[in-house]
């Protein structure tokens, strides 16, 4: 039987859970499918990429951190990626590479499963290449976006960019709005929180886009404060989900592929 052969491209990307979640649903579809783990190095990305048309890949999921770099190398550029800057998803069809960005969608129904964003006031904390894609899902569910960023900056220059309102870091603990998203590395891995919890009070719902651990110390105050919470691995599932969408052209099954991913992160 023929398989199409469809994978991740990072350094490193040993940790990542999308061959759990994407191999669970194409089993679920009976999908002749296989998705599987490409560690590339950065100097290797330009020859990994003509690599995907040599051996007729079908699609690669893109992580850190080769979501800017791999976009000279493609063919075409979808629009809302290129908004981003950022892509997360290629589609290899006829010999061409195709780029999509996937990540602002997985924010966008995260959050749309617990609030209606428009009108509502939201804060993001951090202005790396991860909030390009929570700010664009904010401000395209017509958020009113607030960046809070320890380099001010760059909390200027990613507000600038999408025409929304940028504030000093040491404002934060007076931040207030409905919608709350932390966006940097901070809680990885490590019990800490980058948002004092008494500023959590006056938010409504409280978003990390950290998953290691599942409950980072800001969604566990956010809790405690009240808050409705939306933890990481939600965005990621339905960043996949909506890659399953591009890569096979099928309803991906969404509630199979989180348990998937939570099951990995257990370790179970
Ligand atoms: P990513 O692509 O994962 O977003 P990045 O582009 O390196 O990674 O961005 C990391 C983000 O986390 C930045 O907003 C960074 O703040 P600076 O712009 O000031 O560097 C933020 N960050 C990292 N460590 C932080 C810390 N200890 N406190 C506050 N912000 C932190």
């Amino acid at each position: 039987m023929v398989m199409d052969v469809y994978g991740i491209i990072g350094w490193p990307v040993s940790h990542s859970l999308s061959p759990v979640m994407h191999n669970a649903a194409f089993r679920a579809l009976e999908i002749p499918a296989v998705y599987g783990l490409f560690p590339v190095a950065p100097e290797d990305l330009k020859a990994a990429l003509e690599g995907l048309k040599a051996l007729n890949i079908r699609g690669v999921s893109v992580t850190i951190p080769h979501k800017e770099n791999v976009i000279p190398h493609l063919d075409a550029l979808n629009e809302v990626a290129w908004q981003i800057g950022a892509v997360n998803t290629i589609l290899h069809r006829e010999k061409k590479l195709l780029g999509f960005n996937t990540d602002w969608i997985g924010v966008k129904e995260a959050l749309g499963e617990v609030i209606v964003l428009r009108g509502k006031r939201a804060v993001v904390v951090g202005a790396g290449g991860a909030a390009r894609a929570v700010v664009y899902a904010l401000k395209h569910e017509g958020a009113e976006v607030v960046i809070y960023n320890r380099t001010w900056e760059k909390a200027r220059d990613l507000a600038e960019r999408f025409s929304v309102e940028a504030r000093p870091w040491e404002e934060l603990p007076r931040a207030k709005g409905e919608v709350l998203v932390q966006t940097t590395s901070v809680g990885l891995k490590e019990d800490v929180s980058p948002v004092p919890k008494e500023v959590l009070s006056g938010f409504q719902v409280v978003m990390d886009i950290v998953y290691t651990p599942l409950e980072t110390r800001l969604l566990r105050e956010a809790r405690e404060m009240g808050c409705t919470v939306v933890h990481g691995l939600k965005m990621l599932v339905y960043q996949g989900a909506e890659q399953f969408r591009l890569f096979t052209g099928q309803e991906p099954p969404v509630g199979l592929m989180e348990e998937a991913a939570l099951a990995a992160l257990k370790g179970e």
